[in-house]
């Protein structure tokens, strides 16, 4: 065997381990963040068909506060629940949850980190630039790639 696919080999052997442990982490306590109303979509063709809640940081919250101009630092998750029995008056189970962090270094995804959870808090490990930055610059390239606003915090 030549040299080049041995390595090749080994970095597809490691990788599961060396990539995810690269993953950015899913900030501890964002369960105490400003918290969004509850949010249901019931269109099964959606990616967020089940019930959402969005967290919102400090620095987020001023961003939003701002009109969605959102400073460096500022952190956003959000918790997919599935609908119960297709009874969405229930939060079923939890199926993911997702981060967004403004971070000047990641040129690719408009100046955001973007990263997918499992409902355990491990990393995914979907494509942030194929997966995620996409559909947020269609929606929201107006509005610093956060599709969501104040409005939605308002209880
Ligand atoms: C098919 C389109 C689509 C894809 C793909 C997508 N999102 Fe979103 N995302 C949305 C929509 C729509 C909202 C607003 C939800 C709301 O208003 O409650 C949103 C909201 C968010 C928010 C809350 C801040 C905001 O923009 O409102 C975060 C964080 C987020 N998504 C992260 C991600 C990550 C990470 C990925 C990739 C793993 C991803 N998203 C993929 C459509 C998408």
């Amino acid at each position: 065997m030549h040299m080049v696919p041995r390595m090749m080999l080994l970095f597809a052997l490691l990788c599961p381990a060396v990539c995810l442990a690269a993953a950015p982490a899913l900030p501890k306590a964002y369960q105490k963040w400003q918290k969004s109303e509850r949010k249901v979509v019931t269109d099964k063709s959606s990616l967020f068909y089940g019930i959402h809640y969005i967290y919102a940081d400090k620095k987020a919250m001023q961003g939003y506060k701002g009109g969605n101009k959102f400073p460096e630092g500022s952190s956003i998750v959000v918790e997919h629940f599935n609908i119960k029995d297709g009874n969405s008056a229930a939060d079923g189970s939890k199926n993911m949850v997702v981060l967004m962090r403004k971070d000047k270094r990641m040129k690719d995804t408009g100046g955001w980190l973007f990263a997918g959870f499992g409902a355990d808090g491990k990393p995914s490990g979907l494509d942030p630039v194929g997966t995620c930055f996409g559909c947020h610059q269609k929606d929201a390239a107006q509005r610093d790639f956060v599709i969501s606003t104040i409005n939605d915090f308002k209880h």
